[in-house]
């Protein structure tokens, strides 16, 4: 079998220092998770960042970086504190996550930062080349290195590379407003095959490559010129039995009757993010303060433990949401809590696996509500762990998981009264009517797991080899 090598900005392995040690701890985000509940069971080799500043000078550190992740079949790109600043903070974070979310108003065109973009792309392509076999399937993934599969082209022409996009791709009207947007098309192009997570986002994509490149496309196929580039959507699954086994296990049924006695016969709503402005978290509590101000019976009766994963720090936008929500938090317990009921139970943290399917179990209603979200996996996970039935989600019209969980509760986040309404029915929701719609979507969620998706995603590949025209 041909090896897999993934190449993505961040390894699903995060390496930090304590005490003069090195401590692994798993990423968080879509991507780590999802795809690093897999790779392993590969022959595979994963290229990427392992989430920790070096300086060019620290050469026996990066030595026992090596090492230590040779053992997670990883292989890492250091980036200096300056790449992070104007690569990973800056041209990633500050102009294309902005953009591909469709909050062209937070996106800055900074040339500096587009040029440390590509030198860093460079950089993986070095990374990649350095440990390349002949026979290597390569899987680039995501926003973050949308240059790297042309590069990678130019040096192996006959590879098999793959690109897999996590993110919204907008439409061509918000996407054209990118300075160097013919460049980020052609790096793309250079891949045998692009997947999406949506129809729709395969649709924006080839309607830019159209009016910006003017190729051509029939049936999802970009012809170039030279050569032929397969689009198609492959919406990602989880690891489904990990989450529906868990539930059961010991640690995590500690967990549960731990948070149970925490907050009684109280209703629980969850909301867990990385904390991030396309998530929508200040409208969300903007909807519950509205709903325990409205209808006083709630109040007392049910909690929103808000769960906001530290994330991308070193941006303003960040630091200006986190603010943001501090006093949203602030303000509603204040308003409303008393000596023996916190309305919002905040946590800026990480969460362990076990804690975390512990909450998909306690909570009595999910609300993930993002404005915008490529795909959003909690949504999935959330139905995945309520292994007896119950449980009623909310979701976002905005997140791509909204394609294939229909029988959810539907909302436009930006619709505070619809909001309020779709809590006020989950939580009178008749538990016959959660099992049935939970059952429905986990029958889809089951058969679509992350072994499907990566399977689909390379036996395409296997048969998308660039064709010479
Ligand atoms: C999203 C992106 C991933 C990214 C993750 C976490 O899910 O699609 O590529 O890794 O967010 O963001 P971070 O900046 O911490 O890698």
């Amino acid at each position: 079998m041909k090896r897999l090598l993934i190449v993505s900005n961040r390894l699903p392995i995060s390496v930090s220092r304590k005490n003069g040690d090195l401590r692994l701890q798993r990423s968080v985000g879509g991507l780590a998770t999802g795809v690093g509940s897999f790779y392993k069971s590969y022959e595979s080799l994963w290229v990427g960042w392992p989430g920790i500043n070096i300086q060019k000078q620290q050469n026996e550190e990066k030595e026992r970086i090596v090492d230590v992740l040779r053992k997670e079949q990883c292989h890492p790109v250091f980036l200096s504190p300056y790449d992070i600043r104007h690569y990973y903070d800056g041209f990633c974070n500050n102009t294309l996550w902005p953009l591909l979310h469709y909050f062209n108003l937070h996106a800055e065109y900074d040339p500096k930062t587009w040029q440390v973009y590509q030198r860093v792309n460079e950089k993986f392509c070095d990374a990649v080349m350095e440990v390349a076999r002949p026979d290597d399937t390569i899987w680039v993934h995501d926003y973050h290195l949308m240059l790297l599969p042309q590069m990678l082209r130019e040096r192996l022409p006959d590879a098999e590379i793959g690109y897999f996009h996590h993110i919204p791709f907008p439409s061509f009207e918000v996407f054209r407003h990118l300075p160097w947007r013919e460049e980020i098309l052609s790096g793309l192009l250079g891949a045998d095959l692009i997947g999406f997570h949506t129809y729709g986002y395969v649709r924006h994509f080839l309607s830019s490559v159209r009016r910006l490149l003017g190729y051509e496309h029939t049936f999802g196929e970009v012809r170039t010129g030279t050569r032929v580039v397969r689009t198609d959507l492959f919406p990602m699954g989880i690891d489904y039995h990990r989450f529906a086994d868990s539930a059961g296990s010991a640690p995590v049924q500690k967990e549960i009757t731990r948070i149970r006695q925490m907050y009684g016969k109280r209703k629980i709503i969850l909301s867990f993010d990385r904390m991030d402005y396309t998530k929508g978290i200040p409208l969300r509590l903007e909807a519950f303060d509205a709903l325990l101000e409205k209808k006083p019976d709630y109040q007392g009766k049910v909690s929103l433990v808000l769960v906001a994963v530290p994330s991308r720090t070193g941006v303003r936008s960040y630091q200006t949401l986190k603010k943001r929500i501090d006093e949203l938090v602030g303000r509603i317990n204040g308003k409303y809590g008393t000596t023996d009921w916190v309305p919002v139970r905040y946590f800026y943290n990480f969460l362990p696996f076990e804690t975390l399917v512990a909450f998909y179990s306690a909570a009595d209603v999910a609300l993930v509500t993002p404005l915008r979200d490529g795909m959003n996996l909690m949504a999935k996970e959330y139905v995945a762990t309520r292994t007896d039935g119950t449980g009623v989600l909310i979701l976002s019209e905005m997140a791509g998981a909204a394609e294939e969980l229909g029988e959810a509760i539907i909302v436009n986040p930006n619709d505070r009264d619809a909001v309020i309404e779709a809590i006020e029915t989950a939580l009178a929701m008749p538990e016959k009517e959660q099992i049935e719609r939970n059952r429905t979507m986990q029958r889809r969620l089951m058969r679509y797991d992350i072994e499907h998706w990566v399977g689909d995603f390379l036996t395409r590949l296997g048969d998308a080899r660039t064709v010479r025209v």
